[in-house]
């Protein structure tokens, strides 16, 4: 039992590194958080800092989901719940982070990284309708919140992905409507921020 509980409490802390924010104190000298959306993430990173800065962010942001479920499954004794509550904890960490006093990011590429790596086929058939969406509409957030609202159900509609999966999914997709209510508003006044609105410098 200590492995798991050790596992998610790992996870959490790795989940707690927020790229954007070190990044953009790294490179400009300023807390992201205050500029643009004042979200600690990669559209963020993209609107403040530009497309070198931003596609940094978001992979180191994937790679911390990949990592906690990979530590999930390596210390979870063969549970298939354990590396899907690493995953929750790693996405809880970014958009709570331990090391930045609770202020960080909505968590879709942390997710992307979690979801592709315990449902790969459903993730990436979820992401190409996000694309699409993000290509046609110019909205991330909009994109963000196909991606997590198609996953789970992919994973009932596709063939060999357990319950336990579904579950799992539905909980990060839950978190990311919830971190995303402001850009629900937005969207629903028309008012939403649409990709390359804002030149990178601005604030
Ligand atoms: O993943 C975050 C994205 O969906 C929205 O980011 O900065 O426009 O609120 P932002």
């Amino acid at each position: 039992m200590i492995l798991p509980i050790a596992a998610i409490v790992l996870s959490y802390l790795l989940g707690s590194i927020s790229f954007s924010v070190l990044l953009a104190k790294a490179i400009r000298g300023i807390d992201i958080r205050q500029h643009g959306s004042g979200n600690a993430g990669a559209t963020n990173t993209l609107r403040i800092l530009g497309k070198g800065p931003a596609i940094l962010v978001l992979l180191l942001d994937v790679l911390k989901g990949i990592a906690a479920v990979w530590i999930g499954v390596w210390l979870s004794e063969g549970s298939e719940w354990i590396p899907a509550i690493c995953g929750i904890a790693a996405i809880a960490g970014h958009n709570w982070p331990l090391y930045f006093r609770f202020r960080g990011g909505k968590g879709i590429a942390t997710a992307i990284g979690v979801l592709a790596t315990l449902a790969f086929v459903p993730a990436v058939s979820a992401g190409i309708f996000a694309i699409l969406s993000i290509v046609l509409t110019r909205y991330v957030s909009l994109g963000s919140l196909i991606f997590v609202a198609l996953t789970p159900i992919f994973i009932l509609v596709f063939p060999g992905y357990s319950m336990n999966l579904f579950w799992g999914s539905l909980i990060i997709c839950l978190f990311a409507f919830w971190r995303h209510r402001t850009n629900i508003a937005k969207l629903a006044r028309g008012q939403e921020n649409k990709l390359g609105a804002n030149k990178p410098g601005g604030g």
